[in-house]
């Protein structure tokens, strides 16, 4: 069979897939073929998910992980991209997308603790958090992502980590079952929870660290904009691409190995802190990837660190392309 013929069919394998997906859910969920990915990530790169499904419900989110269980079709959550690199050939699987108001809650509880959904922005928790009086949420000004992906990546910025304001999360198994867990029962490090390499996060209970003026701690929040604007770039990026190696930072050690304005077609380390890869253009994941490669070899040459991708490269291992 020609290469086209099997693209062919394999299309039509998708569509049909797609179709039953569809089918099985209510209006309100969307269900879309061939949805570009660069568009819902920071960077901008990358290609298609052969299938992205946008649940309306707990219900439909339930039946969609189940329905990729039984099709045995790769099942992967999208947050808001803002720490991803998808590959240029796209994505081969159901990528879920927790986007739908649904998942964007925002409840104040008893004794000033918040119950927020995975797909609430950062940002948005951050501002009402200080509407609300609630200190502890302002480094999470500057980090571009979702609950659900900070909890995913236990994300972090000005010294304080996600997991630092969890009390619980609720989150959804690959079988379909829904838990809550408490933050002692995680295993979290810097910029990782294990648990959450399989489950998917629904929402999480904060707790604040104090309560505070609304002014005041907006002006914890100016401070913390104002620090990150000087100190990061503003093109487009998927923040810090290497995780820190312990006692060191790796913008520090790209830097001394003089690789700032490095380039692999459009994708350049950027001048302004040197462990950004910013898209100047038309970058491709690949350019990204021979970008990483290069910087990768030359801090291990001139500092004998091996820095490791903090970046998730999506459907894949960074281990097999680098
Ligand atoms: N540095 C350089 N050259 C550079 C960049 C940094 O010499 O091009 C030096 C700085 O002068 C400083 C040190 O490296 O002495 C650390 O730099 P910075 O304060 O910018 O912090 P970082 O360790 O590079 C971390 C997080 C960021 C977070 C900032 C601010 C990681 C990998 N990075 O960066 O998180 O925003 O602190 O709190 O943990 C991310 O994870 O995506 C991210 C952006």
């Amino acid at each position: 069979m020609s290469a086209y013929r099997q693209s062919q069919s394999d299309s039509a394998r998708w569509d049909e897939t797609a179709e039953r997906l569809r089918a099985n859910l209510s209006p309100a969920s969307k269900v879309i073929r061939e949805e570009s990915l660069a568009g819902r990530t920071t960077l901008r790169v990358g290609g298609a998910a052969r299938i992205l499904c946008e649940p309306s419900s707990l219900d439909d989110l339930r039946k969609a992980v189940a329905y990729a269980h039984q099709q045995a079709i790769p099942l992967h959550v999208l947050g808001r991209g803002s720490n991803l690199l998808v590959p240029d050939a796209g994505v081969e699987g159901l990528v879920i997308s927790l986007s739908h108001q649904q998942w964007q809650m925002f409840e104040l509880r008893p004794e000033g603790k918040i119950w927020v959904g995975a797909g609430l922005r950062l940002k948005n928790l951050c501002g009402l958090a200080a509407k609300a009086g609630l200190v502890g949420f302002e480094f999470l000004e500057g980090i571009p992502g979702n609950v659900g992906g900070a909890l995913r990546m236990n994300a972090g910025a000005m010294g304080g980590w996600m997991f630092d304001v969890v009390e619980e999360i609720q989150v959804m198994t690959r079988g379909g079952q829904v838990f809550t867990w408490p933050k002692a029962q995680l295993h979290v490090e810097y910029r990782h929870c294990l648990e959450l390499d399989e489950a998917i996060a629904l929402g999480a209970l904060l707790k604040p660290a104090s309560a505070a003026e609304s002014e005041q701690i907006k002006r914890q929040i100016d401070t913390y904009r104002d620090k990150r604007q000087k100190s990061q770039p503003r093109d487009p990026s998927a923040g810090c691409i290497f995780k820190n190696p312990p006692g060191d930072s790796a913008g520090r050690l790209i830097d001394a190995a003089g690789l700032k304005g490095e380039r692999r077609g459009d994708a350049e380390v950027s001048l302004v802190h040197a462990n950004f890869i910013v898209n100047r253009g038309h970058a491709t994941s690949a350019d990204v990837i021979a970008l990483v490669r290069h910087v990768r070899a030359r801090v291990q040459e001139a500092s004998g660190v091996t820095l490791e991708p903090e970046v998730l490269l999506y459907g894949q291992e960074w281990k097999d392309v680098l």
